[in-house]
């Protein structure tokens, strides 16, 4: 797997006239985590939403600054072809009402791959999700599986097409503990192999899944650093309000 450094430089946006970003500047390291932490209503779905271009697809969505994946200016790349290189997971589980495996293949022979690296590719992600032998028929239906279980195919989904960067919503929001562990566990064993930008409400999760955090209030970036570091010794009064409400 290749992993690209993922950069939003001057971002703003807007929703009709209401601004959402203001001026953000991001900067995820290739092969890094990078969580991207704030309250509801942040800002940080849009951001994630402009790093693949799917916040365009809304007509009152209007965007200023450069996302750029290896230096490129992704506003000169196909939207389809960039979405096959940045994936994207979001918040509810949205596995497909079809096997475990046409699931994960399903960005594969949209893509135009041929049977045998499907598979390939298939087993390939099932593994890196911990859900190959764990579903040893992988003909059942998607939606026989539990949420936890789900979410994971979703992320092999993504995994399957060999993403640059992989961009992760809030994967764990709507899941059991136990279920959001194994999604931070495959998330740390990304590290290395994908660019991974996760957004979160939960700091405890940033703390134990990212590299670097950032945190995002009402459209702006507040701080952002080593994970350490803004842990221990956070600059702004505003991360350490945040990082006090938000500890669990
Ligand atoms: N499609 C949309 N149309 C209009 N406003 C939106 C839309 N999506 C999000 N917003 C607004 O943009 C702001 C940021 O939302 P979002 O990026 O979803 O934040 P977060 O993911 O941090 O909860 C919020 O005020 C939200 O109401
Ligand atoms: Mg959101």
């Amino acid at each position: 797997m290749s992993s690209a450094r993922l950069r939003l430089a001057g971002i703003s946006a807007w929703y009709g006239s209401n601004q959402v970003l203001a001026d953000i500047e991001l900067t995820v390291e290739p092969g890094t985590v990078l969580a991207l932490m704030g309250p509801p209503n942040a800002g940080k779905s849009t951001v994630l939403k402009i790093a693949n271009r799917l916040a365009e697809l809304d007509p009152s969505f209007k965007v200023d600054g450069r996302v750029l994946l290896d230096g490129q200016d992704t506003a000169e790349v196909d939207p389809t072809a960039l979405r096959r290189q940045v994936g994207m997971v979001f918040e509810r589980p949205t596995a497909f009402p079809r096997s475990v495996a046409d699931n994960v293949a399903f960005g594969l022979v949209l893509a135009g791959i041929g049977p045998g690296e499907r598979a390939r590719r298939v087993e390939q992600a099932l593994r890196k999700v911990g859900l190959w032998d764990e579903i040893p028929d992988r003909s059942v239906s998607a939606d026989s599986l539990g949420a936890g279980q789900r979410q994971l195919l979703c992320i092999a989904r993504a995994l399957a097409l060999q993403p640059r960067a992989l961009l992760l919503d809030e994967p764990t929001r709507w899941l059991h503990p136990a279920d959001a562990t194994r999604v931070e566990s495959v998330v740390r064993s990304l590290r290395g192999q994908v660019t991974v930008l996760i957004s979160a409400v939960d700091a405890s999760q940033a703390g134990r899944v990212a590299d670097t955090v950032a945190l995002l209030d009402q459209g702006r970036l507040v701080e952002q650093g080593p994970t350490g570091d803004i842990f221990t010794n956070p600059r702004e009064p505003a991360t350490q309000a945040y990082l006090s409400r938000r500890f669990r």
